[in-house]
């Protein structure tokens, strides 16, 4: 896109306001002066008007590392929440994509997209979760088998959807599950007479937490990353 439509679409400023400013210097291409209004900006450059960053409007994308004690909700009157990690504009239109319990760890997707938000959330897209999960007794064969079988929860219609588990140490497993139900995995293994002591969500679909950050750190998703979800119909 040409720079002053960039500027002047992402902006209040009308295209003579802009204009001038390009004009006078007051804008950087990836750190560099630009003087050019007709300057074409790709889309992994980043465009600064007098020392703010200027993004087109758009569906906007998370990922966030939770830390324990927040609560994946946009307002709590008890506990922070996920949102107050956020350092952005119009935290209010944002929404967090299948929750994580206030004691859980891991990657939580926020975004202002609903549609998207749902094809991670609805059991009907089967977008898979997969945690590490620990637990105070060793883990049996049976259990295994159980919840590949599907799991039938207290209060629930329905079984569980098919999970599938990897042993890391007798009492720690990585646990793929595809629905979200209120505390699923922690009632999943109450119902199989075990008890979760430490759970820590790794990836959701084709989206794995990025090492890269700590605990309460959070990035934009890259263009492949939200694409991941909204590719299946
Ligand atoms: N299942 C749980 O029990 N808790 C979570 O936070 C996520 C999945």
């Amino acid at each position: 896109m040409r720079l002053d439509k960039y500027l002047s679409s992402a902006t209040d400023l009308s295209r003579t306001d802009v204009k001038y400013l390009i004009r006078n210097k007051h804008v950087l291409i990836d750190g560099e002066i630009c003087k050019s209004i007709s300057f074409h900006v790709s889309d992994d450059q980043t465009v600064e008007l007098d020392g703010e960053v200027i993004e087109q409007p758009g569906p906007r994308y998370f990922m966030l590392h939770k830390p324990k004690g927040y609560v994946c909700a946009t307002k709590d009157s008890e506990h922070p929440t996920v949102i107050d990690l956020l350092d952005e504009p119009n935290k209010e239109k944002l929404q967090v994509a299948g929750r994580l319990d206030i004691d859980t760890t891991g990657l939580v997707l926020i975004t202002d997209d609903g549609q998207w938000n749902h094809a991670i959330t609805s059991p009907k897209r089967d977008c898979k979760k997969q945690y590490h999960v620990t637990l105070i007794s060793n883990i049996d064969e049976q259990t295994v088998a159980d919840f590949e079988e599907g799991i039938q929860l207290r209060g629930e219609e329905r079984k569980t959807l098919p999970a599938t588990m990897e042993m890391l140490y007798k009492n720690e497993v990585l646990l793929t599950i595809s629905e979200g139900k209120y505390h699923q995995v922690k009632r999943m293994f109450a119902a199989a007479g075990n008890k979760v002591s430490d759970l820590h969500r790794k990836s959701i679909g084709a989206i794995d937490l990025d090492p890269d950050l700590n605990e309460g750190e959070y990035r934009r998703l890259t263009a492949t990353e939200a694409q991941s979800i909204s590719e299946k119909p």
